[in-house]
């Protein structure tokens, strides 16, 4: 996700605020960075592709400068490369922007029919050379501003220099936030409050079209008829960490609790609206999804409802062994690949082969821009925003959105729009509920097996992965109807099992598995949509029962966030586990 922050000051150091800014704003995930600043009464530019620290060798950290804006990107329009990062600059604007001007394509004409060139594929290039556009007949700068928030569609915050006042740095929002902060003989626009903290923790807070003017001493905010209004000074009272955990003591934490808006941000780009750049899927007879670790598990979990419900062969296995056998596809397969990161060395290396072979490929990928999305043929986004953690919680939850959303599709089923709108709800029901006391019972265990049948399946292999990587408690995860064909010696008194059944036309199969381990000595928690009252479990975690195309996206919550207590209780890193990265770029 993108990041801005700026500096205008008597100290002279803006490139290593703004620098420092950006450093500060790394943890929101983006591809590529830059920074404008000025230096004897000029405007100059630096960007880089991929991480801060090329940024950081490519800019002179001696140059004396009191005004600059510097910006992360995190690709939307166009490849995460050198001309598309910001800043932006057309003539005598030069500008940052977070957000996404949805009439671009419009402005852009209009503006090639005034002879402008465009160097990026950006809509925030366009977004400068209309500033530019205005300006030239406006001749004000406030007033030239005003007048493109009644133009520009869609969402910004902008950070903008104008040649001809180097003295002011400008700002402006609608819906991406945006902060003015205060210093002595010095103030900052920013994104978020942590790309200011090492400097103040006094900020304002823009609200949607105003526009904020502001040089070393003074902050003056401006309404849309142009007049001065008063704002309230905040005062963050918190560290840095704070700051970029919103409150939460993990990023696993956080990011779980973002998994309803993940949902509906998921579901609202893709339902009800014309779908883009995504394959015409009835036109395949079989799906192959290949992926790794838990999008693997999101794609078991697409082949059950695909097969289930649209009929269609659904082939699914891990990438790093799809690589190396013998495929049966041809003309009539899609073969989709599903991956957080988009940069999985196993998935992208099968997706290059079955590139080469000329088959059809669908990336479901949530970093924009990445190397899965820009090779496959078509792509959908999961709408996750920057997971940190590194164990996946909100994009695997966005992955399972994406295959209900496809079986919807394949089967042109519109009913579901009620339940739909009240998963978010639901999830947020789950979420709240006290999973401590549940983890109590289990955390110093040795062993934690999962079961169940079916979809709940898949689910229990998400969820035991979810347990040992983050507790580093062995776990494994098995098919309810299998355990006695081996693995049911190993069930001792109290061995803790995890049994999911949301699938009632097998519920009572696997009530009498989990009865064979209960006799064994087993101690139950049993994960059920069903209201079934009885003497088999220790535990009951109720879960609400929605149609079987949306039911993982409510069972997978508890699963995860039992495996975040345990790990709690154990004291381990949560957000990053040993052994582990968050992007496996190695085969
Ligand atoms: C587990 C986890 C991993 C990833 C796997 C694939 O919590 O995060 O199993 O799912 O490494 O990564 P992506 O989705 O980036 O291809």
């Amino acid at each position: 996700m993108c990041g801005i922050t700026g500096y205008i000051g008597k100290n002279n150091n803006a490139i290593k605020i703004v620098m420092h800014g950006l450093e500060a704003l790394e943890y929101r995930g983006y591809d590529s960075s830059g920074i404008a600043y000025t230096n004897d009464n000029k405007v100059n530019i630096t960007k880089e592709k991929g991480k801060i620290n090329n940024l950081k060798k490519s800019v002179d950290f001696n140059i004396k400068s009191n005004l600059a804006i510097g910006h992360t990107r995190w690709a939307t329009h166009g490849e995460p490369n050198k001309v598309n990062s910001h800043p932006h600059s057309v003539n005598k604007f030069t500008i940052v922007h977070n957000g996404i001007i949805e009439n671009y394509i419009e402005l852009k004409e209009e503006l090639l029919n005034n002879n402008y060139v465009f160097k990026s594929s950006t809509d925030t290039e366009i977004a400068c050379a209309y500033i530019d556009f205005i300006y030239k007949k406006e001749k004000d700068i406030l007033k030239t501003l005003n007048q493109v928030t009644k133009i520009f569609r869609g969402s910004y915050a902008l950070g903008i220099i104008c040649n001809d006042d180097l003295d002011n740095l400008y700002a402006v929002r609608k819906t991406s936030p945006l902060i003015i902060a205060q210093g002595k003989d010095e103030n900052y626009i920013a994104s978020d409050v942590p790309a200011i903290l090492k400097c103040t923790n006094k900020y304002i807070l823009l609200d949607d079209f105003q526009i904020a003017k502001i040089n070393s001493d003074n902050i003056e905010i401006y309404n849309q008829k142009l007049e001065l209004v008063t704002k309230e000074t905040l005062e963050f009272d918190g560290t840095y960490e704070s700051s970029i955990k919103n409150g939460f003591e993990h990023f696993m934490l956080k990011e779980i609790h973002e998994e309803p808006s993940v949902f509906r941000n998921t579901v609202n780009t893709y339902l009800n609206k014309n779908f883009k750049n995504i394959p015409n899927f009835s036109k395949y007879n079989n799906l192959h999804i290949v992926a790794c670790g838990s999008a693997y598990h999101t794609g078991l979990v697409g082949k059950y409802l695909i097969e289930k419900y649209a009929n269609i062969p659904v082939y699914v296995e891990v990438a790093s062994e799809y690589r190396y056998k013998h495929n049966f596809y041809d003309k009539q397969t899609l073969v989709i690949f599903v991956s957080q990161s988009g940069e999985t060395a196993d998935t992208l290396a099968c997706l290059k082969k079955v590139k080469e072979d000329g088959i059809d490929t669908l990336g479901i990928v949530n970093v924009v821009g990445s190397s899965v999305a820009r090779e496959s043929k078509y792509v959908m986004y999961t709408k996750a925003g920057c997971e940190i953690a590194v164990a996946t919680t909100k994009a695997y939850l966005a992955q399972l959105t994406v295959f209900s959303i496809i079986t919807m599709y394949l089967i042109n089923d519109k009913s579901l729009s009620n339940e739909i709108s009240s998963i978010p709800t639901l999830i947020d029901n789950l979420i709240n509920k006290d999973y401590k006391s549940i983890a109590k019972e289990i955390y110093k265990d040795k062993n934690i097996f999962f079961i169940g049948r079916g979809i709940d399946y898949f689910l229990s292999m998400e969820g035991s992965l979810k347990l040992k990587e983050i507790s580093y408690i062995n776990s494994v995860a098995y098919q309810a109807g299998e355990l006695k064909h081996g693995t049911i010696s190993l069930i001792e008194k109290n061995t803790p099992v995890i049994a999911i059944s949301t699938d009632n036309t097998l519920t009572e199969k696997t009530i009498s598995n989990i009865k064979e381990v209960k006799a064994r000595g087993a101690k139950i928690i049993f994960v059920t949509n069903q209201n079934i009252i009885d003497n088999f479990y220790d535990i009951k975690i109720d879960i609400p029962k929605v149609s079987e195309l949306l039911q993982p996206i409510l069972t997978i919550v508890p699963l995860q966030l039992i495996a975040y207590e345990v790990a709690k209780l154990n004291k381990c890193d949560i957000d990053k586990p040993r052994n582990l990265a968050k992007s496996v770029t190695v085969e």
